[in-house]
């Protein structure tokens, strides 16, 4: 099964991601996640795009849809993939339809996580993620069961990203209006839209998430 998860930075899209990863063996793939490994391994992609992110400006259609391109051929997407933050704007959207065409897939679902702007500078204030297996937290939503130990590894060290901050999460937003929330109607005009309450409890919209699958699958 092949699925985009659409939503504002701090929607969910990643704790959503990774869940569906997990129950249904599909591929999560993030653009954000490769190119935050592009910035840390220091790449040419990672140096391009390492001060857009930190501004919270998009980086270029170019740069991503390549990225992309090679990603979905990989053998763990054979069952299907979840597409996390891509695409966001009109042009990535063009894009993936061509590539689909040219591979012959298709996508089941476009899921879209409506969820208040005002949630979100919370929700992203206090994320934060397990540096040994990338388990994501939240300070209030989803701490760790017991203080600074992973639940899922036992690791001990935790990171919060460089973008995750006041100023940066206005830009991201406006981004996200601007720029990514225009692509709704392509995929409405499909009929592959769906929206669910991303304000809903995490394991609600999951509950949510798996009832828009169980009509499309
Ligand atoms: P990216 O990494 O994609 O970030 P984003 O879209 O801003 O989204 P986030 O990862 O911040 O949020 P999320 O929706 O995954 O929420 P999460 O599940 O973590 O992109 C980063 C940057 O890379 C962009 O700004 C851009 O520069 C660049 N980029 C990436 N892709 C690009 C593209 N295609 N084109 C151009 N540039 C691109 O949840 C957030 C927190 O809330 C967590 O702590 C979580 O525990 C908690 N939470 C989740 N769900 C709930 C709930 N239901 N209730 C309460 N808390 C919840």
């Amino acid at each position: 099964m092949n699925l985009i998860l659409l939503g504002p930075p701090g929607a969910g899209k990643g704790t959503q991601a990774k869940r569906l990863q997990d129950r249904h063996g599909i591929a999560q793939i993030s653009t954000g996640d490769m190119l935050r490994a592009e910035v840390a391994g220091g790449t040419p992609i990672g140096r391009e795009a390492k001060a857009v992110m930190e501004a919270g400006q998009l980086v270029s259609d170019d740069i991503i849809v390549r990225m992309l391109a090679s990603r979905v051929g990989q053998p763990d997407c054979a069952k299907g993939f979840i597409l996390d933050g891509f695409p966001r704007t009109v042009p990535q959207a063009q894009a993936l339809d061509v590539m689909l065409e040219a591979k012959a897939l298709r996508l089941h679902a476009v899921i879209e996580l409506k969820v208040d702007d005002s949630a979100l500078v919370d929700r992203i204030a206090g994320r934060f993620t397990c540096g040994s297996c990338g388990e994501g937290y939240h300070d209030s939503f989803k701490p760790t069961a017991k203080a600074g130990v992973c639940d899922a590894c036992g690791g001990t060290t935790f990171t919060r990203r460089a973008d995750d901050n006041r100023e940066t999460v206005s830009a991201r937003l406006a981004a996200y209006h601007s720029q990514t929330a225009p692509i709704l109607p392509h995929y409405a005009a499909q009929g592959i839209l769906h929206t669910v309450d991303g304000m809903a409890d995490i394991d609600v919209v999951a509950g949510q998430i798996d009832a828009v699958l169980a009509r499309v699958g």
